[in-house]
């Protein structure tokens, strides 16, 4: 056991998929694996592992931004020998070249968050996806029938959900970047690290510009064929 998740070693699938929301953790279980057990519930943080198509996968929750997250990726690195982790989550969309209910593929992330710069001294990291991973992200959403459009571009990990400073994307719009998030240049940092592998997938829930959101069972349609592109993707 390490110290925020309940699970023996071997409990843990070498794949994890990796929501914010640990009941969307409990949904991606019983929607898509077979034989789903609970391996952990150590503060609500619940944690899945079951088979696809033959493979086994875990689903673990991660919690809502890079502290939170770091904290359960470095224990399933760590402590579980976790060799795999894809991100499956939402970003609200920066730019009007992505609607609501796309996909995006994260390819790298930047971030306003201290928690590199104190890793790198003050230098700044790039911060990028597996590109073996990204490539069969990529392959898996030309090769499945998805109704969403799937974009490939660069995330913004943000620390504040609720900016104080909302100015401060936008050099980052203008050099490319298509959303805003707040976990996946942390957990790219942390895979490099380990010598791992990460990917983050998000489906854009709400729009920065338009103000557009999507409803209930939007996301979950959307979300499904992310889950569909992150599961074929992590077993290629
Ligand atoms: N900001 C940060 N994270 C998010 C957002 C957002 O607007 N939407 C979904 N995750």
């Amino acid at each position: 056991m390490s110290t925020h998740i309940a699970a023996e070693p071997g409990q843990i699938a070498p794949i994890v998929l990796f929501p914010g929301d640990p009941l969307r953790a409990k949904w991606i279980a019983e929607t898509f694996l077979e034989n789903a057990e609970l391996y952990t519930e150590t503060r609500g943080m619940l944690g899945f592992t079951g088979t696809w198509e033959g493979h086994r996968i875990s689903v673990q929750g991660s919690g809502m931004g890079q502290p939170s997250m770091a904290i359960y990726a470095n224990e399933l690195f760590d402590s579980y020998d976790v060799q795999t982790i894809v991100r499956v989550g939402s970003c609200g969309a920066l730019t009007e070249r992505v609607k609501v209910r796309d996909i995006i593929i994260a390819n790298g992330a930047s971030t306003d968050s201290g928690i590199n710069r104190v890793r790198f001294h003050g230098l700044d990291y790039a911060a990028v996806a597996d590109f073996g991973l990204l490539r069969a992200a990529v392959e898996a959403s030309e090769a499945e029938d998805l109704e969403s459009t799937v974009h490939v571009g660069q995330l913004f990990s943000s620390d504040q959900f609720y900016s104080t400073r909302p100015e401060l994307t936008e050099p980052f719009v203008q050099h490319g970047i298509l959303g805003v998030e707040m976990e996946a240049a942390g957990l790219y940092t942390l895979a490099a690290y380990y010598g791992r592998r990460a990917l983050a997938i998000c489906t854009v829930s709400d729009h920065i510009v338009t103000g557009e959101e999507t409803t209930a069972q939007e996301r979950e349609q959307t979300f499904g064929d992310m889950i569909r592109i992150a599961l074929r993707a992590a077993t290629a």
